[in-house]
Parts: C-alpha cells; structure tokens; sequence
C-alpha cells in the first residue's frame, strides 16, 4: 500500500468512527459532567457525585482528556477551558441546549436506512424545550453580525415570523424596532420566559401556525430565519405569499438559510444538514440560495440580494410601493 492510499484510509476511518466522539459528547453533557469537573476530581470521585460506575467513569473521562474537553494531571480530571467556553453553565456562549438536541436527533438519524427507503422520518423523537432552548444557544453566536447585516434603517415594526426562542426579536427590539414574535404556542411560551428574563421591551408574542392561521399587517420587515428548510416547496411558497401581504408598502422580507451551492454539494455542512431535515421533518431539506431567489420572484418581490454571513446566507426582496 502507498503512504498515501494509507492516509485516505486512515482519514476515510476516523471519519466514519466519527460516532464515537459525538456518543461521547452527548453521554457527558447528559451527565452534566463539564459542570461537575470545574474543580479537578479524581474518576473515582467523579463517579461518586454522577452515581456511576468507577471503571466505565474513569475510560470516559480519559476519552473526553484525548479529544480536549478535560485536563488530566495527577490523576485528576478537570474540565478545559475550551469545553468552559461553551459546555459550563453560564458559559458566555453556552452550547449545552445544543448538545442536548443532538442527543434528539442522533435517536432520528439512526433510523436513517429506513428514511432512505421510505422517504420520511420513521422515528419521531422530540423535546420541544430542548429544541427551542437549542435555537437560543445556536443564535446567540450571529445574531449580532445578522442583525447589523438587516440594515434596520427606516424600519419601526418587524415580524420575526418562526422566531422560536426570540435571539433575533430580542436584539432588532434593543435596537428601537417595535418586533411581533410569531411562533407555534409552545415556543411562545418558552420565548416569553428568555425575554422576561432578559428583561427586554418592545415585544408583542402572538402564537399560532402561521400555515393557518393570521399573522398581522403593516410590517416594515418580514424576518424568516432558519424556517424554510422544515417546509416543502409548496408550503413555502404559501408562506412567502403571505408574508408579502403582511408588509407595508415598500417594506422588505429578509430570509435567512445554511449555505448551499447550486450542486447542493457544498459546503459539507449544508449537505448533511439536508439529511438532518430528511430524518426529523416530512419534507424539508436544505435550499439553495437561487430556489429561494427564485420562490421570492414567483410570489411578487422584486429586487432581490444575496449576502453571505459566516454559515448562513440571507436573501433580502422588497415590496413595491403602491
Ligand atoms: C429552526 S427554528 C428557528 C428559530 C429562529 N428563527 C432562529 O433562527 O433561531 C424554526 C422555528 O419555526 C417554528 N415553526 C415551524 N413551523 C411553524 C408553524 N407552522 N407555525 C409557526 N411556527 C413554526 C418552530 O417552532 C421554530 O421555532
């Protein structure tokens, strides 16, 4: 074998073992371990406060040393202070929802082989808390960069239509914009209480399917982020539709999606996102930016733009003054 047909495989092997490291991530965060090593403890300390087993405590706390969540030093574990970034409790940029929503999926994406012949999800796992509380840790990380890239200028009311946990309506509102939060009434709930919390004003909730039911008129701003890709084609047109009718005259719709190119091959993320969508909804997928462009032109917005964030795109149309 050439050196270099062994390094494919070997690279071609760690990916696929992939699972490893993910199972061990998740198992910890389930465990809350990162919380409990803050200060260093030995395995067999550590399993005392997570009431586990001493010997399977001590392999996995070596494993999570290997892959750079834990330190390791005269036989005391203690978490890095990468994973305290993201993985302890008030990490500034907490991740810890996230984790617990792979955990979600990872039950859905392993019923993959049967997604693939039937063409659906087969196994439905969900915690909707989770979920949404997921979305929270997910946004924090842009929302700024997003919402300096909305161009808010001239803009007094928004819709923040699927806006889950609020992080998008939370920061247009700090900036003066009067936000409606419309989501299903579970995630209402869960938005009210973040925003309570934050302490933050100039938000109106309205909960309800937004497939179905109303969602308001005379908006400045349409914002849909990170909702498309659970819909079909022809939902989304129907939502696309009706957004427009809830705009203002001259007001703007801005939609926020992963980047996928035109071959829906790249980048590597959006690609296996669409396999995400496969596994936990009936018929989303990942988009491309010139389908979106495409549904805004068919369902009447003009002048439509595309700008390229950091893993996102967002795809901005306007509405003609009448
Ligand atoms: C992936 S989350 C995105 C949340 C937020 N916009 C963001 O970017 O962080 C999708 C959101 O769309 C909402 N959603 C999905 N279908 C809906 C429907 N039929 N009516 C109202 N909201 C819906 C979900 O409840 C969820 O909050």
């Amino acid at each position: 074998m050439t050196k270099k047909a062994l390094e494919q495989v070997m690279e071609f092997r760690r990916m696929m073992s992939g699972f490893w490291v993910s199972r061990l991530i998740l198992t910890a965060n389930n465990f809350n371990i990162f919380n409990h090593l803050t200060v260093p403890r030995s395995a067999l300390a550590a399993a005392k406060i997570l009431k586990t087993d001493g010997r399977a405590t001590e392999i996995v706390l070596d494993a999570l040393t290997a892959i750079g969540l834990l330190r390791k030093a005269a036989g005391k574990y203690r978490t890095s202070p990468m994973a305290a970034n993201f993985l302890v409790d008030d990490a500034p940029y907490y991740q810890g929802d996230m984790v617990r929503h792979a955990d979600t999926l990872w039950k859905n994406w392993s019923a993959l082989d049967e997604s693939l012949k039937k063409g659906k999800p087969t196994r439905k796992a969900e915690n909707y808390r989770v979920f949404i509380n997921a979305m929270n840790n997910n946004a924090s990380l842009r929302v700024r960069d997003v919402v300096n890239a909305l161009d808010l200028k001239g803009v007094r009311s928004a819709l923040d239509l699927g806006g889950g946990p609020g992080t998008y309506s939370r920061e247009m509102a700090g900036r003066g914009v009067d936000v409606t939060l419309f989501d299903l009434p579970d995630a209402i709930a869960i938005a009210r209480k973040i925003t309570k919390n934050a302490g933050a004003r100039n938000i109106r909730f309205m909960a309800g399917d937004f497939l179905k039911n109303p969602i308001g008129t005379g908006y400045d701003l349409v914002f849909i982020s990170q909702v498309l890709h659970s819909l079909s084609e022809r939902e989304i047109l129907s939502l696309l539709r009706k957004s427009r009718a809830s705009l203002a005259p001259g007001g703007k719709i801005v939609i926020q999606e992963f980047s996928l190119d035109n071959e829906r091959t790249s980048p590597v993320q959006g690609a296996l996102f669409a396999v995400n969508m496969l596994v936990n909804t009936d018929a989303g997928r990942s988009y491309t930016a010139r389908e979106i462009k495409g549904w805004l032109a068919k369902t009447g917005f003009s002048g439509v733009k595309e700008k390229r964030m950091n893993e996102t795109v967002l795809i901005t149309a306007g509405k003609k003054k009448t």
